[in-house]
C-alpha cells in the first residue's frame, strides 16, 4: 500500500455533496456558537478554511460572515474537491481555491503560503482524517497571525470507526483494510478526548479558548442519501474490487447499525428518517 492510498480519502464530492447539507448546517450553528468568541481586529488579515471539501462551508457558511473584503482561501488535499469548489462554489473577489495538505512538511513553498499571515483559521470535519494531528496543529501555528485564532470541529468518536476495526479482521475485507488505523479517529479510544486535544494544543503554543466534545445526530430524508453519503466517506471503496464493492458497504451499515451508530425512525409519519450518530469535538484556540 502505498502513501498515495492514504490520500484518496475523499475524491467523490458529488457523492458527498448531495449528503453534506446536514453537515453544512451543523457547521453554520457550530461557528455562530463559537463566533463571539472570535475577535476580529479593524483590518481583518485573510482567513482559512482548511480541509474545506466541496466549498459548502466557505462559500454559505464562513464567507456572508467576514468582515467586509475579508480575504478568505480554502484549501484541500484533494484535487477533485477543489474541481468541485472553482465549478460549483466559486466568489471571486473573495474565495481562493488551492491546494493544501495540511500535514506537509514544506509548507513554505505550498500555494496557501503566500496569503500567510492568516487572521483565522476554520478547520471543520478534518482532523479525524489526519492521523498526525501534531503535524497538523503545528502548521496551522505557522499559518497564523500571532494572537489569531483557529475553530477545529473533530469527529471524537463513530460507530463506523468501530465497525471498520471489525471488518479489518474479517478474511473478505483484512487485504483492503491493513492500514485501517490511518483511518480512524486519532480520539476513537481516548478516554478523554478534550484532555488530549487541549493538552496537545497548549504543547503547540496556543492558548485555548474553548473545548468540548457533544453528541451529534444527523438527519438524512431518504436510505438511499445516506448511503450516498457514507459511499462518499469511505476510505477503503477505492480499494475493493466492483464486485464486492455493494457487499463492503452493506456489511459496514449493518455493523454500524448494529453497534447503535445508524439509527430509522418510522414513527407516526409515513417516510422513515434515517439517522448518524457521532460523537464531535469543538475548540477555539489562540496564537501564542
Ligand atoms: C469531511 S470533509 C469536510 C469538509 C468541510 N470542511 C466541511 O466541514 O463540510 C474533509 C475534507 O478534508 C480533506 N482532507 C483530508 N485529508 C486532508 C489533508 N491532509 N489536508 C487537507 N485536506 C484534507 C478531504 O479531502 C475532505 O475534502
Amino acid at each position: 500500500m502505498d502513501e498515495q492510498d492514504v490520500y484518496i480519502s475523499m475524491d467523490k464530492p458529488d457523492l458527498y455533496n448531495l449528503g453534506c447539507a446536514p453537515l453544512t448546517v451543523l457547521a453554520a450553528k457550530q461557528v455562530d456558537e463559537l463566533w463571539s468568541v472570535l475577535t476580529w481586529p479593524r483590518q481583518p488579515l485573510p482567513v482559512l478554511d482548511v480541509g474545506c471539501g466541496p466549498g459548502d462551508v466557505a462559500r454559505k457558511v464562513l464567507a456572508p460572515r467576514l468582515p467586509p473584503g475579508t480575504k478568505l482561501v480554502a484549501c484541500d488535499i484533494s484535487p477533485e474537491m477543489l474541481e468541485f469548489c472553482r465549478q460549483h462554489n466559486a466568489l471571486p473577489g473573495t474565495i481562493t481555491y488551492e491546494q493544501l495538505d495540511v500535514v506537509q512538511p514544506d509548507l513554505e513553498n505550498s500555494a496557501v503560503w503566500q496569503y500567510a499571515p492568516f487572521g483565522k483559521v476554520f478547520c471543520l470535519l478534518l482532523l479525524h482524517w489526519v492521523p498526525d494531528n501534531r503535524r497538523a496543529v503545528q502548521n496551522i501555528h505557522k499559518l497564523l497571525v500571532p494572537g489569531g485564532e483557529v475553530v477545529f470541529s473533530v469527529i471524537a468518536n463513530m460507530v463506523f470507526y468501530t465497525a471498520f476495526e471489525e471488518m479489518a479482521k474479517d478474511s473478505r475485507w483484512a487485504r483492503y483494510m491493513q492500514d485501517v488505523e490511518q483511518f480512524v479517529s486519532p480520539y476513537q479510544h481516548s478516554e478523554d478526548p478534550v484532555s488530549d486535544f487541549r493538552r496537545l494544543l497548549q504543547s503547540e503554543g496556543y492558548q485555548v479558548l474553548h473545548c468540548d466534545v457533544a453528541p451529534q445526530v444527523l438527519f438524512f430524508p431518504s436510505e438511499m442519501q445516506r448511503r450516498d453519503f457514507i459511499k462518499s466517506v469511505c476510505p477503503f471503496l477505492n480499494r475493493v474490487p466492483e464486485d464486492q464493492k455493494n457487499n463492503f458497504l452493506d456489511d459496514w451499515i449493518q455493523r454500524s447499525e448494529k453497534l447503535n451508530g445508524l439509527s430509522k425512525d418510522v414513527g407516526s409519519s409515513e417516510k422513515p428518517k434515517y439517522y448518524t450518530h457521532f460523537n464531535i469535538m469543538v475548540a477555539v484556540a489562540r496564537k501564542l
